[in-house]
């Protein structure tokens, strides 16, 4: 048998914990009835841990992830108790800065014509995927407050963008649109951050020549965000800076069909990389069975892919569209379920039990 494959899983604050137990054990289903070689075993870390011991992310754990994982899974980070998000900065961030995890992959498609809410825009019209930077930006931690708290008060965050840190992403997206419909826009605000951004377009020029088989196209962010919402079907993939990528890519998972099930991963190729849904940990509706566990799923499939396990991880990822076209859904999808009988169909799915 082949090495076992050692999975971390953070479930992290608010609905992180019920979601990642639903994804948890479809990734367990998918894996027992593939023969695959993993091991889950879970770290207590978030606001909980935090507010009780003072801990975020001791630098022991931080190793043996670094060393000895193959990947990490995590729920969600954010506590109304932590108001600085402290807990998230060094767990969440500090995975993303300290792992070098450069590639943010979020997916934008249709699995069923209800769920978007522009009108007339199918599946064909809805399938792309946002890539943001993960790295550098307004996302460093570079900055800080001169006379806080006094009418005189100054703010500072820097934004940060390296002529690596944007031709790695960049070049990421080209390769990726090649096993795609070869089109890459990058988007972003040349026009007034002139240093920045100025750097983000002389490189995706530069490295768009090295692909002349690509479509390559540039569009200012705020309107970027206009022709997803009218013309989604122009984009195949979309590059962007850590900050807009945010933004976008909580738009893009809203037109078809919400945070409830957007997925994300944050990777650096070949080394251990992070999975967590686009969403948040959606405090209001922790601990009530409302949360909709596909975002968290569709991600831990993502990771199987990464993993190498591209069969199961397609295996799973039909089993999501499967319930959603069933209607076996949160009510965020309009359905009436819960999030342990929506994860727990999908499971019976994945198996061939449903
Ligand atoms: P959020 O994503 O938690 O919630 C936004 C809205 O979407 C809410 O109405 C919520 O109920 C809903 N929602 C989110 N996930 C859902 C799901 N799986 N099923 C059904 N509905 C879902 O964003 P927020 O409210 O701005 O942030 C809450 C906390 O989460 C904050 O502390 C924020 O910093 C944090 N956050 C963490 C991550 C992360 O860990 N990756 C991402 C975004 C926000
Ligand atoms: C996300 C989240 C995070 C981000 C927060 C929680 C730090 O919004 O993953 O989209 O801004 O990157
Ligand atoms: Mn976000």
């Amino acid at each position: 048998m082949s090495e076992v494959r050692k999975i971390a899983v953070i479930p992290g604050d608010g609905i992180g914990p019920e979601v990642a137990d639903a994804a948890v054990r479809v990734l367990d289903a998918v894996a027992e009835k593939h023969g695959l070689p993993v091991d889950f075993v879970w770290f207590d870390l978030g606001a909980e841990k935090y507010l009780r011991e003072g801990v975020t992310m001791p630098q022991p754990v931080f190793e043996a992830l670094r060393d000895e994982y193959a990947a990490i899974l995590l729920g969600a980070m954010g506590d109304p108790r932590v108001p600085d998000n402290k807990h998230a900065e060094d767990i969440l961030l500090g995975l993303r800065m300290r792992l070098d995890l450069y590639v943010n992959e979020r997916p934008v498609q249709l699995f069923h014509p209800r769920l978007t809410p522009l009108k007339d825009k199918t599946a064909a019209h809805l399938d792309f995927v946002i890539l943001r930077e993960n790295t550098e930006d307004l996302y460093v931690g570079i900055g800080g407050n001169f006379k806080r708290d006094t009418p005189d008060e100054v703010a500072i965050n820097e934004m940060i963008a390296t002529r690596k840190g944007v031709e790695r992403i960049v070049r990421y997206a080209f390769e990726l649109s090649r096993t795609r419909r070869r089109r890459v826009c990058m988007s972003d605000k040349s026009n007034v951050l002139r240093a920045s951004h100025g750097l983000w377009r002389r490189v995706f020029q530069q490295v768009a020549t090295e692909y002349p088989d690509v479509a390559a196209e540039h569009l200012y962010a705020d309107v970027c965000a206009m022709e997803m919402v009218k013309r989604p079907e122009r984009f195949d993939v979309i590059v962007t800076s850590n900050m807009l990528g945010d933004i976008l890519s909580d738009l893009g998972a809203e037109l078809v069909g919400g945070l409830g099930l957007a997925a994300s991963a944050n990777m650096h190729p070949g080394r251990v990389s992070l999975f967590e849904p686009v969403h948040g940990s959606a405090p209001t509706i922790a601990g009530k069975d409302q949360a909709n566990p596909m975002a968290m799923i569709l991600t831990g499939a993502r990771m199987f892919a990464y993993l190498g396990f591209v069969e199961a991880a397609a295996g799973v990822e039909r089993a999501v569209r499967e319930a959603v076209a069933r209607e076996v859904c949160t009510p965020d999808l309009g359905g009436s379920h819960g999030t342990k009988a929506v994860g727990a169909f999908v499971g019976e799915l994945v198996s061939g039990d449903a």
